[in-house]
């Protein structure tokens, strides 16, 4: 007999739309799943290009008007994919209408739009596609945290460092409008990291730092130029909760480096290191070992015991990029086919959110902020 289906309808469909129609194109050949995912309606603003789109992708239908998901009662699941200025409405809409939401990062434009969005998805399945938490080498991090490997956190250092914006002809896209980003690479970059910070080591409770504008002025792609309003770069150190501190740094000026995402974590018995260029790999230091013997140990995550790795190939045979909103996205099916929670949901998103806008007021104002409890 065939399996019971789940039509998808998503906004979006450019870079995060190929993204998740391929995840949700291959997941049902590689994980077990007790729904098949249907891709029923693709949007964009542009009813030619997203049709060419649907065709390439295997989309049923395609329309310029995201209403229409929302109002197919066929439609189950509303993924966002479309720029952060969209995401509340987009997701208020679907949430009133009982779809479960899957929305990209960041959840919002800032903590009040965030707050509300995670108040209306409460006590209903939803995700953020915070989708380095599904790099298995970060969900085995999480594992050795889990067992108590690297014991009480003291520090979380990361890094996200891109260089596409270093040229000052690089016109003003959507990313560096503050109308349709909300930020720069705070709501961006750091996002991501706080998200893996709020996963891997504990609640932020107080940030300072500070932020760059390198280049003032760009062209606009349809024509002038504007002055430019959000942070080509922003450093901040963090408090915890519990005590640890933090250093992050997120940048699209870092000369070379086009995703460098990395991160490190040391605790009283041991510390961890993971690069996204490096993504089969977590680094392992464990200090109880007897000293003689001590070093870093780069665990290649790709054995069968590995988070998500037996339902891809075999040892040796590494995974990617892509791979990530596999599995979030195979999580999610499975999550829904249990009526079960999904992690990160909007809470997440919310928690992440308050960190950010922290982080933007303590830039401001030069100052050390604390971050508004969720
Ligand atoms: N999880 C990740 O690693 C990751 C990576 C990149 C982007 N993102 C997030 O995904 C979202 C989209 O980013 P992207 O890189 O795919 O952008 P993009 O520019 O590549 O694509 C944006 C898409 O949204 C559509 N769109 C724009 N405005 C719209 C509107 N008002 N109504 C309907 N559709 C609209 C566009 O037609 C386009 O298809 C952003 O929130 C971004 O932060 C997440």
């Amino acid at each position: 007999m065939p399996k019971p289906s789940i039509a998808i309808g998503m906004v979006g469909y450019k870079f995060m739309g190929k993204a998740h129609s391929n995840a949700y194109r291959q997941i049902n050949q590689f994980f077990d799943l007790p729904l098949r995912t249907r891709l029923k309606t693709i949007v964009g603003r542009d009813a030619n290009k997203v049709a060419a789109m649907a065709e390439r992708w295997g989309w049923e239908t395609s329309t310029d008007d995201w209403r229409r998901v929302i109002d197919d009662p066929e439609i189950r699941i509303v993924d966002i994919c479309s720029p952060n200025n969209t995401h509340y409405e987009v997701a208020l809409a679907a949430l009133d209408a009982g779809k479960i939401v899957a929305c990209e990062k960041p959840l919002a434009m800032n903590g009040a739009q965030a707050r509300e969005m995670a108040a209306a998805a409460r006590g209903k399945i939803n995700t953020v596609w915070f989708n380095y938490r599904r790099v298995p080498a970060i969900a085995f991090a999480r594992q050795l945290i889990d067992e108590g490997r690297i014991g009480r956190i003291f520090h979380f250092r990361a890094l996200y460092l891109q260089d596409w914006t270093l040229d000052p002809s690089v016109p003003l896209l959507w990313r560096m409008d503050k109308d349709v980003a909300g930020s720069g690479v705070t709501g961006d970059l750091h996002s991501h990291i706080v998200d893996l910070s709020n996963y891997l080591a504990g609640e932020i409770t107080a940030v300072a730092g500070t932020s760059r504008i390198f280049v003032n002025e760009r062209s606009r792609p349809e024509g002038g130029a504007s002055k430019v309003e959000i942070e080509d770069a922003s450093i901040f150190v963090a408090k915890y909760a519990d005590g640890a501190i933090g250093h992050f740094e997120a940048t699209r000026f870092a000369n070379g480096r086009k995703n460098g995402n990395t991160f490190e974590i040391n605790g009283e018995h041991g510390s961890l290191y993971f690069d996204l260029e490096d993504m089969s790999r977590l680094w392992y230091f464990d200090s109880r070992e007897p000293k003689h013997i001590q070093g870093w140990r780069k665990i290649s995550v790709w054995e069968e015991m590995h988070p998500y790795m037996k339902q891809w190939w075999v040892p040796g045979c590494a995974i990617g990029y892509e791979h990530t909103f596999g599995n979030q996205a195979a999580d999610l099916i499975a999550a829904v086919a249990a009526d079960r929670p999904m992690k990160p949901d909007f809470d997440d998103g919310l928690r992440c959110q308050l960190v950010l806008d922290a982080v933007l007021e303590a830039c401001e104002s030069d100052r050390w902020v604390t971050v508004v409890k969720q």
